[in-house]
């Protein structure tokens, strides 16, 4: 078994599930990187990619019900920035489908179904774990630090 790498940095935050705290995600984790001495796109392509995988947590994952967003980073010794994403919302059934650009449940027409594309698209890795009735986890996965470059 592979042991669990320690990063070298990390934290930890939750807020409820209402769209202000859309901005203070993004916000929180591009402090957090600061660190590293990112470039302003690799901290684009993360607050960017954040952003899509919280509203999605709010809008979907609880809807018009309360939740609490969970929200994790840890950086590693190579460079490589760990940041998860996790509700307690209503999971989705078909991972894979959802994933699919221009896929959406929404019905108001607001949404283009391209959260997901984004997502991979400013990643180098994305995962997407989640059960029907219990939740969604993503993990954005980005080499952001010198190393990674
Ligand atoms: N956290 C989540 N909880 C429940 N369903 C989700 C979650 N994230 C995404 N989904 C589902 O995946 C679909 C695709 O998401 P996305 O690509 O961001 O497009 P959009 O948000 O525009 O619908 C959503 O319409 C929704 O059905
Ligand atoms: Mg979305």
């Amino acid at each position: 078994m592979r042991k669990k790498e320690i990063p070298v940095n990390y934290f930890k935050a939750e807020f409820p599930s209402n769209s202000v705290n859309e901005s203070f995600s993004r916000g929180i984790c591009a402090s957090f990187l600061a660190s590293l001495d990112p470039t302003v796109s690799d901290l684009c392509d993360i607050r960017t990619a954040v952003s899509e995988a919280v509203t999605n947590s709010i809008v979907h994952g609880y809807g018009d019900a309360y939740g609490v967003v969970y929200i994790t980073g840890e950086t590693f010794s190579d460079g490589r920035v760990v940041i998860r994403i996790k509700d307690k919302g209503c999971g989705i059934a078909n991972v894979k489908e959802a994933m699919k650009p221009l896929f959406t449940t929404d019905k108001s027409g607001d949404r283009a179904g391209m959260g997901f594309a984004i997502m991979k698209a400013f990643s180098d890795r994305l995962k997407v774990t989640s059960r029907p009735g219990k939740g969604t986890t993503v993990t954005i996965i980005k080499n952001v630090g010198k190393n990674g470059r």
